[in-house]
């Protein structure tokens, strides 16, 4: 049910805080002896938190024998993807390409028996998504499948996999399941980091101890939805929008603009903040608002750069930045605030605000949020 809300595509953006509570519960524990695969440094770091993921247990001899990843996708998944790609490269130093799965069954691609393939699909029944797995599994790689919906077509062709657990999401533009994808890759991520000895100590107690924290932090970010409902109302005749982020922010801006081309109708790109200057740049006017994401991580005055060309060309600016940034509070049109986190977790923050700005432009547009025109909630033809 809808529970007091207008919407499905809003309740499941409130519903973010629980449901990833859910999907960290029974793998994030704390349990001084739950460390895994490093039994000469049992009973080290009692209080510390440990990731354990059943899939990453009894897979370890592939994976820690994997010489590359292979992530296929579709759509908001492939974004995830593409975070995914950083985690895994940061903390477990293995290669990862990631591939639209309808362009992957199509190619040359090569697979070779010891390469793993990652299939994230939030439904389950992507028929391209699907297809790319079954050419995986003819060519004996370990499929390994970041699903939502429980007992789906892809759940069981995976050979092991991790549930994202956030519940089903009955919305067409997709919430809460890219928010539980990011969660599980940063969990994976992590155990396979520990379990092949590339990720140290600190940086593993590090990143879950503010990993358990992200939800209320999100929950703070909700609290913003009526300042962010009324910046809404000022796009509502905007053609175009663009969205530009770095690093781990970089496929959030990509994922922010698929959000507003798909419930509110305007045409809008994500790109990598640097490729402004190699293109977009020209279509920069007082009537192109840009979105940036211009949270305190990676680069950031590299972003504040960016922002002064567009400002100089008369350009809009929304900026999501950090908790009490005054620096590009003074300089754009408006920002929304979140809270600090370390730059891997900064996706599950900043997406926040651009689901819910992308959500209050299309109600005040009058459109179907839950049912915009031309999409389905799973694609099982391709
Ligand atoms: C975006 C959206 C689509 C899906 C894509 C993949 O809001 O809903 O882009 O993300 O069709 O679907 P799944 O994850 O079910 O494989």
């Amino acid at each position: 049910s809808k529970d007091n809300f207008d919407h499905f595509m809003l309740k499941e953006i409130f519903d973010q805080p629980n449901v990833l509570r859910d999907c960290m519960r029974g793998r994030i524990i704390n349990a001084p002896y739950s460390r895994p695969w490093s039994p000469q440094q049992k009973g080290k770091n009692t209080d510390s938190l440990s990731v354990i993921l059943s899939a990453v247990t009894l897979h370890r001899r592939e994976l820690l024998r994997a010489r590359r990843i292979i992530i296929l996708s579709c759509g908001t998944s492939w974004h995830a993807g593409l975070i995914g790609k950083q985690l895994i490269e940061h903390f477990c130093k293995l290669p990862v390409e990631v591939a639209y799965a309808s362009e992957f069954r199509y190619s040359d691609s090569v697979i070779e028996p010891d390469d793993v393939v990652m299939a994230i699909s939030q439904s389950g029944e992507t028929a391209d998504t699907m297809a790319a797995m079954e050419m995986a599994k003819k060519r004996n790689a370990l499929v390994f499948g970041i699903v939502n919906a429980v007992g789906s077509g892809i759940s069981r062709i995976s050979d092991t996999g991790v549930y994202i657990h956030v519940g089903p999401e009955i919305g067409v533009a997709s919430t809460k399941a890219f928010t539980g994808q990011v969660t599980v890759l940063v969990m994976l991520a992590l155990a396979l980091g520990m379990a092949k000895g590339t990720v140290s100590q600190e940086e593993y107690n590090t990143v879950l101890h503010e990993l358990v924290m992200i939800p209320d932090k999100i929950q703070k970010v909700l609290e913003q939805n009526d300042k962010i409902k009324d910046i809404a109302k000022k796009y509502i005749h905007s053609k175009n929008f663009l969205y530009l982020g770095r690093g781990y922010n970089y496929p959030v801006a990509l994922e922010g603009a698929l959000k507003l081309k798909e419930i509110s109708y305007i045409h809008a790109e994500g790109y990598p903040a640097a490729e402004m200057k190699h293109g977009p740049i020209a279509l920069i006017d007082s009537e192109m608002p840009v979105v940036f994401l211009a949270t305190h991580h990676q680069l950031y005055q590299k972003i504040v750069s960016n922002m002064q060309e567009v400002i100089s060309r008369n350009g809009k600016i929304l900026a999501i930045v950090t908790e009490g940034d005054e620096q590009v509070k003074a300089m754009v049109d408006e920002t929304i605030e979140v809270p600090p986190t370390i730059a891997c977790l900064a996706p599950l923050l900043s997406v926040i605000p651009l689901q819910l700005l992308s959500y209050h432009v299309a109600v005040a547009k009058g459109l179907n949020v839950d049912q915009p025109r031309n999409l389905a909630k799973s694609v099982t033809v391709e």
